[in-house]
């Protein structure tokens, strides 16, 4: 087999386990009603107001939040200094991140964990674990800059996600040394990659499992 591109990442600490789920509701919510509505909740504009209206965004940058991709969100970079437009948020007190770590943590966990509303699909899961390693519908698809790559394991063990392209060729390889039993999850930056299908295998020490997904450009 041509291996083109072939990279191989442990990453250990890059895993979300679901007892740490952030709550939109109760957890980041708060942030925005005690900083960001007296300016983001009037008439036109971005509102931050509700769920509803934090995901739809109208903004005039793209989306504000991008599930899965703290990162890439422009809210995530507005409130880190890093955007490449306009003032830091909130505007009116600028540093007020740099003294809530805790927040701006809490906000980029909620992001990446897939920026849920409610922890709905994890409810029971702190009691619940599979029999055998289920891989979840990879999400967004088809995705573009970034795919998340999310399953759930019976017990600790090793896990191992091989993408190949439709030729059958290895495009990337990640490994997971003795991931955590329940959920976890990965986000999956295509780089220097063509558009096209991409299929994902996660393998685990017993199990297999594969699914399509589609890279926009
Ligand atoms: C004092 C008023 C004010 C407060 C408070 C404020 N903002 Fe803003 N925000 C603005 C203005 C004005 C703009 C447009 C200019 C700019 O981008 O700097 C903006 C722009 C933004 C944008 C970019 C919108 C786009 O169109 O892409 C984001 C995201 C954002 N704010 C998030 C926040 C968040 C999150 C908070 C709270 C932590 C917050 N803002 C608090 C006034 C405010």
């Amino acid at each position: 087999m041509k291996q083109t591109r072939y990279i191989i990442f442990s990453i250990s600490l890059c895993i979300f386990n679901n007892l740490q789920a952030v709550d939109y509701a109760t957890e980041i919510q708060p942030i925005f009603s005690s900083n960001c509505t007296m300016c983001h909740g009037g008439t036109n504009g971005l509102f931050l107001d509700s769920y509803t209206n934090v995901m739809a965004g109208n903004s005039n940058n793209g989306p504000v939040i991008i599930a899965g991709d703290a990162g890439n969100s422009i809210l995530v970079q507005k409130i880190s200094g890093t955007a490449n437009f306009g003032d830091r948020m909130p505007s009116n007190s600028p540093t007020y991140f740099d003294s809530h770590q805790d927040e701006l943590q809490l906000i980029k966990d909620w992001i990446n964990e897939g920026a849920l509303e409610e922890e709905t699909a994890d409810i029971g899961k702190e009691d619940f674990l599979p029999e055998r390693l289920i891989l979840n519908p990879i999400y967004p698809n088809p995705f573009n800059p970034s795919a998340t790559i999310s399953w759930e394991q019976p017990r600790a063990e090793n896990i191992h996600i091989s993408i190949f392209n439709l030729k059958g060729e290895l495009a990337n390889e990640f490994s997971f040394t003795k991931s955590q039993p329940g959920f976890n999850s990965f986000s999956w930056h295509p780089e220097n990659l063509p558009a096209g299908i991409y299929l994902i295998q996660l393998t685990g020490e017993t199990f297999t499992i594969t699914q399509k997904a589609i890279y926009l450009k």
